[in-house]
């Protein structure tokens, strides 16, 4: 049985979610999003400008300026709209801290996490192409295409500098301080490594090679573990989803704050403007690796396909998804950027 989407008005009374041992950090239960009364179905965008996501290190000034401003309208919606910066943010930690039981599809003793399987790059997809059309209607561009942290390439190991200008929206002060200028490791556990900026640049094309070649021949080892309703997800995460996925979470959270905030943890990640930047690489990595062709193709199992979220769209509408929609992102009327991909050169 496919996860079917969450019930949100039963949202937060998993009886399952509540401080989990030795953590300090809200539950899903905080994170609730606004009731509907109606839920619409999806439908494919029409007759609309295609959007073409560029990398977040090559923006033109006019193009920082306006993201820039789609960040700062979204902060300053009400707050019980559901468009709202916080409230967008409050979608990651619902799907990831115990807020949603699978009482839609008969097992309310089970949660709904989406992390560490099959579904962790269908959801973020999904998340994404929400997040992107309501920065877009927020400035009156439907061309508005979300830049990618372009972390695979060595002029995109660092954070783009824009982020780091305090006047700005897309600001963030909750960040690990020493990390602000450097060289990003894709395989950061938590310590930083004493080598040169340039045996970093070599490491982090190392990693991306091995994490979207050598361990990632077919669909299992690329997504990540089956998840379905009533049993428990099976095997874990994918190739990329535990690196460089989380270690660019972790290498961006601030040590200063008790559990990572705002990158390092589920909870919080989204309140970093940074995070959807970051998650635009990461599903670019699935274009990426399907067209490297041969094994590489979407999983086919029903349980996958037919898999349903809800998210509300840029005019407010409560709309379910299915994970089959999503396989192409040409028919979500956007795509990446083309750029240099120099990790398929490093084999080790
Ligand atoms: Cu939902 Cu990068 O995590």
């Amino acid at each position: 049985t496919p996860i079917a989407a969450p019930d949100i008005s039963k949202c937060g009374t998993n009886p399952l979610s509540g401080f989990r041992p030795g953590e300090s950090t809200p539950t899903g239960g905080d994170c609730c999003p606004p009731d509907s009364t109606q839920i619409m179905d999806f439908k494919f965008p029409k007759n609309e400008t295609f959007r073409v996501r560029p990398a977040a290190h090559l923006l033109s000034p006019k193009y920082i300026a306006k993201f820039n401003e789609a960040i700062k309208r979204m902060k300053e919606l009400p707050e019980d709209d559901p468009r709202n910066f916080l409230q967008q943010a409050h979608i990651h930690c619902a799907y990831c801290n115990g807020a949603y039981t699978q009482s839609s599809s008969g097992f309310p003793e089970f949660e709904i996490q989406i992390h560490n399987s099959w579904l962790f790059y269908p959801f973020h997809r999904w998340y994404l192409y929400f997040y992107e059309r309501i920065l877009g209607s927020l400035i009156d561009d439907p061309t508005f295409g979300l830049p990618f942290w372009n972390w695979d390439t060595p002029a995109g190991m660092t954070i783009p500098k824009y982020f780091n200008d305090p006047k700005f929206a897309l600001f963030d002060p909750k960040r690990n301080q020493g990390h602000l200028k450097g060289v990003v490791d894709l395989g950061y556990d938590g310590k930083d490594s004493d080598t040169t900026e340039l045996d970093k640049v070599k490491n982090n094309l190392a990693i991306m090679y091995r994490q979207m070649v050598t361990n990632a021949t077919d669909p299992t080892s690329f997504f990540g573990g089956e998840y379905r309703a009533g049993i428990e997800p099976i095997s874990g995460g994918g190739s990329v989803e535990q690196s460089p996925h989380t270690p660019v979470h972790r290498w961006v959270g601030d040590p200063r704050e008790l559990n990572g905030e705002n990158l390092g943890n589920f909870y919080s990640a989204g309140r970093d403007t940074l995070f959807y930047c970051h998650h635009s690489n990461v599903d670019r990595m699935w274009s990426l690796w399907k067209m490297m062709g041969g094994k590489h193709k979407d999983i086919t199992d029903e349980d996958w396909l037919n898999t349903s979220f809800v998210f509300y769209d840029e005019n407010k509408n409560l709309v379910r998804v299915y994970v089959k929609d999503c396989l192409y992102t040409n028919q979500l009327g956007y795509d990446y950027q083309r750029v240099d991909v120099p990790w398929l050169k490093s084999k080790p």
